[in-house]
């Protein structure tokens, strides 16, 4: 075995990329909860792609039979229902794993420098996959698919001189028809998934070149031993590997309890009308986007012009690339810092599920203006940061890790 390996790498780097990513990367030892959402973020991403491959080998990417083709999936192929289901469900767990995720940078300040890189590969992660989920929900083409599909392309009528040719050419029609099918089961297929394995890709490799953060936010590089490892720091393998399989188990035991028993969720996870086949001539009654959407769709509705409700669309994801140059804190984790920042970030991740849940829900004159004051105080978290990190009085931070 090693003269085999030995072999290999005289001609690839593997003995190299094993040490240097796993058994000789070094991680703080104070990982909590909070950790496990990386790791899980990737096995919920081999996840879809798997039961990708699977389903595209029964599916049919056409305006007459792809409602048919997903009915006979989870009626007729083998294991075909369980395929839909871990796919559908996989979609969802992935946005609650990747909102748990960031919400970890935001308490521990891990996109401050030097992981500026690593979160905006992040942010970019984000988008793609937020490109992907809303391709892939047209193409079952049931009634929300589609009139899904109708709002939020029509969003882009509202930029003025282009707009009108724009949802044109990003539909392939005057109508959301086949044609629209078509381009996006080959987005949603083959181009947006190579963009994200990229994307994950470069995201790891940008947080090895100057390791993790934990939830201290202290850097564990300041003291090393004679060898050089950092004295708060554990090898990756075996203690993480192995570590995080304990995730792994109880993210299974949760996931599979929902593939088995709840896959619609209440119509959280799959809407009730998307078991209707799609139809241009009916709209359903209430068209909402699933919910990992609807924060920001609550913020589109808030605003009573559409042109300037897009942009305020826009800016609350734009807002969240920036984020490691608007905090200006001397201290990474929350832990540290000042009341300020602690009561800011409680207003933000209140508003945000505030807006998700009123996203979901038909408008009326109140819900309005709830939404319209979560939409300031969002924008308000970001662009008052400068100031208040700055301002408050921070705790002095350990030399080394705690607990
Ligand atoms: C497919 C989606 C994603 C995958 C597979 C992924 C994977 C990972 C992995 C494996 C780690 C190291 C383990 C850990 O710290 O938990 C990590 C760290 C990190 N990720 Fe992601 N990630 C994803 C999306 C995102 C997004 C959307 C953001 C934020 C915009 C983000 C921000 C970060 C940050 C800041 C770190 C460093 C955390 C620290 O050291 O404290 N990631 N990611």
């Amino acid at each position: 075995m090693s003269k085999f390996m030995d072999w290999v790498d005289a001609r690839f780097p593997a003995t190299k990329m094993w040490e240097d990513h796993l058994s000789k990367y070094y991680a703080p030892k104070n990982f909590n909860f909070f950790y496990f959402f990386g790791s899980l973020a990737l096995l919920v991403l081999v996840n879809q792609i798997v039961t990708g491959v699977w389903l595209t080998m029964s599916y049919t990417p056409s305006a007459e039979e792809a409602f048919a083709s997903v009915e006979y999936i989870m009626r007729d192929v083998e294991y075909g229902s369980i395929l839909r289901l871990l796919h559908s469900t996989g979609a969802s767990a992935f946005f609650i794993v990747v909102y748990l995720h960031m919400f970890r940078g935001l308490l521990y300040g891990s996109y401050q420098k030097p992981r500026e890189l690593v979160w905006v590969f992040g942010m970019l992660i984000y988008l793609a996959l937020m490109a992907e989920a809303f391709m892939g929900y047209l193409l079952p083409w049931g009634q929300m698919s589609y009139w899904g599909a109708q709002v939020i392309i029509s969003l882009f009528g509202a930029i003025p001189v282009i707009g009108n040719d724009l949802t044109q050419w990003i539909r392939g029609d005057y109508l959301i028809s086949g044609i629209t099918l078509n381009r996006f089961f080959a987005l949603h297929v083959v181009a947006l998934p190579i963009v994200i394995l990229g994307l994950v890709v470069l995201h790891v490799l940008a947080l090895h070149e100057v390791g993790s953060n934990n939830p201290d936010g202290v850097d564990i590089k300041k003291h090393k031993d004679e060898n050089g490892v950092p004295l708060d720091g554990i090898a990756f393998h075996p203690y993480y590997t192995v570590k995080d399989i304990v995730g792994v188990v109880v993210f299974l035991f949760i996931f599979c309890s929902i593939v088995f028993f709840f896959p619609e969720m209440g119509g959280y996870f799959l809407e009730k009308p998307n078991f209707e086949v799609a139809n241009a001539f009916k709209t359903p009654e209430h068209i909402a986007p699933v919910w990992y959407f609807t924060p920001f769709y609550a913020i589109l509705r808030a605003i009573p012009d559409k042109l300037m409700g897009v942009i305020a669309m826009g800016a609350s994801i734009a807002m969240l690339f920036v984020l490691p140059w608007l905090d200006r804190s001397p201290v990474k984790s929350m832990r540290y810092k000042g009341w300020l920042s602690k009561i800011w970030l409680w207003v933000f991740c209140i508003c945000f599920v505030i807006l998700g849940i009123l996203g979901v829900l038909a408008p009326t004159p109140e819900r309005t203006l709830v939404s319209q004051i979560c939409t300031f105080l969002y924008f308000a978290y970001f662009i008052l940061m400068p100031f208040y990190t700055r301002l408050e009085k921070t705790k002095p931070v350990p030399e080394r890790v705690t607990g």
